[in-house]
């Protein structure tokens, strides 16, 4: 369990670092939003909406004030936060992130729980195809840093203009193969057609369905190339998948997942998409956008999976045994951690020598100091290497030097 909330932190490090690389400024949103915005932006027909939502129970006082909802995902409060600053209409060009707890009702199983973490990026005001690969080799960039091997899976969903056909066609076929749909795809099918494409139980139905990309018109075709030959160019491996339809509404041409094959059945661990009409659709002005969100929690286990180790070890462990000799312990821990940069763990002085050694031991701690009285008054403490069983005598003046010179050589 620790080393997941270290990896979790970890790749956060990271991908803050690589925010400043790309320009990219942090933005805070709420937790707490109005359940409309995600019904208009996320989609009514979406599973998230339809059933994932985790609705806040209404004071009497603040009946009239409309339902509120703990946010399932990040875009729609980025949007909705952007167009109320005014910022759709008096600087259109804008990027962000933004990193903290979503909610979403689900039968949890591993990689999927009903809080999890996401790191989101959303850029507005930029239309052009380089904008979809400066934000994928942005991924790229991420998951080299990390070392980690995952797939890259581009769609183009096409627009306004030309979707329309596709999901006629596709509403079509699921019509003619009514019989043969899950329960899940009989429901939606007249409300949301495309979901068939990404269900896995009708995965073999699927497979003869209309594809996407057969129905792109020129502007949409000449975007995706645009988009792929960038990518090409910069080197980042991608397949494409023509059954990357996405649950959620708002997405139109570019749509992405990135997946480990370290991971089970819940896999995806970045995902987003160009989402164009959505500003518009909540009040702002026609700018465009595309964003996407890194699942962080799954990416932590992707880097567990593959061997990343993510120790909490001390560097020492301290264990004083009396009142005098835990007060000179402390200045000295103090001294370590300040002037020589040490992680200094100081363990309880309730328990015997014995029981103590074996807990630094257990810590991971690569040296114990022992200070008792007997210590104290030579002026020494007993360093013991625990890897090794080696023991050695240094004078407390020297200790933090002598420490940090084996522990930080150079
Ligand atoms: P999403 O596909 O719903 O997209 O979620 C993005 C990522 O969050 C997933 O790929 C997955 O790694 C992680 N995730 C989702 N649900 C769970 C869960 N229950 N447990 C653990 N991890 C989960 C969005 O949320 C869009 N807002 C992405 C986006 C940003 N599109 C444009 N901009």
């Amino acid at each position: 369990m620790g080393a997941q909330v270290r990896a979790i932190s970890f790749i956060e490090e990271r991908a803050r670092a690589l925010m400043e690389r790309y320009a990219v400024r942090e933005i805070r949103i709420p937790i707490l939003e109005r359940i409309e915005l995600y019904a208009r932006s996320t989609g009514a027909t979406s599973d998230i909406v339809e059933k994932q939502m985790y609705t806040v129970e209404r004071r009497a006082e603040s009946a009239g004030e409309g339902q509120m909802v703990l946010r399932p995902e990040g875009t729609p409060g980025v949007v909705r936060a952007y167009i109320e600053a005014g910022l759709d209409r008096s600087d259109p060009e804008q990027r962000f992130f933004y990193c903290g707890p979503m909610l979403r009702y689900e039968r949890p199983q591993k990689g999927r729980y009903r809080e999890f973490y996401q790191f989101g990026v959303e850029v507005f005001g930029r239309a052009d195809a380089a904008c979809d690969a400066e934000l994928l080799i942005m991924i790229d960039d991420l998951r080299r840093e990390l070392e980690l091997q995952l797939k890259m899976e581009l769609n183009s969903l096409g627009c306004p203009d030309c979707r329309p056909a596709f999901r006629q066609a596709v509403l079509d076929y699921g019509r003619a193969h009514l019989a043969e749909l899950c329960e899940d795809c009989h429901a939606r099918l007249e409300r949301n057609p495309l979901r068939l494409l990404d269900c896995k139980t009708d995965a073999k139905l699927a497979e003869g369905a209309p594809n996407s990309l057969d129905y792109l018109d020129d502007t949409c075709r000449k975007h995706f190339e645009t988009v792929r030959d960038l990518l090409t160019r910069a080197g980042v491996e991608f397949v494409v998948n023509p059954r990357i339809v996405r649950g959620l509404d708002y997405y139109m041409r570019t749509t992405f997942e990135i997946s480990s094959t370290a991971l089970g059945a819940q896999n995806a661990v970045v995902a987003g998409g160009r989402y164009d009409g959505l500003i518009a659709e909540l009040g702002g002005a026609p700018v465009p956008g595309i964003g996407f969100a890194i699942g962080l929690d799954r990416m932590a286990l992707a880097l567990l999976e593959s061997g990343r180790k993510f120790e909490a070890a001390p560097d020492v462990a301290i264990i004083a045994l009396g009142e005098t000799a835990t007060a000179r312990a402390s200045q000295l821990a103090h001294q370590m951690r300040q002037e020589r940069r040490l992680a200094v763990e100081m363990l309880s002085p309730d328990r015997g020598l014995k029981a103590l050694l074996k807990r630094a031991d257990r810590l991971g701690a690569r040296f114990a100091v022992i200070i008792g009285d007997n210590e104290l008054e030579r002026g020494v403490a007993q360093v013991r290497e625990l890897a090794h069983s080696r023991q050695s005598e240094v004078k407390l003046d020297e200790l933090p030097a002598a420490l940090a010179s084996d522990l930080r050589p150079g």
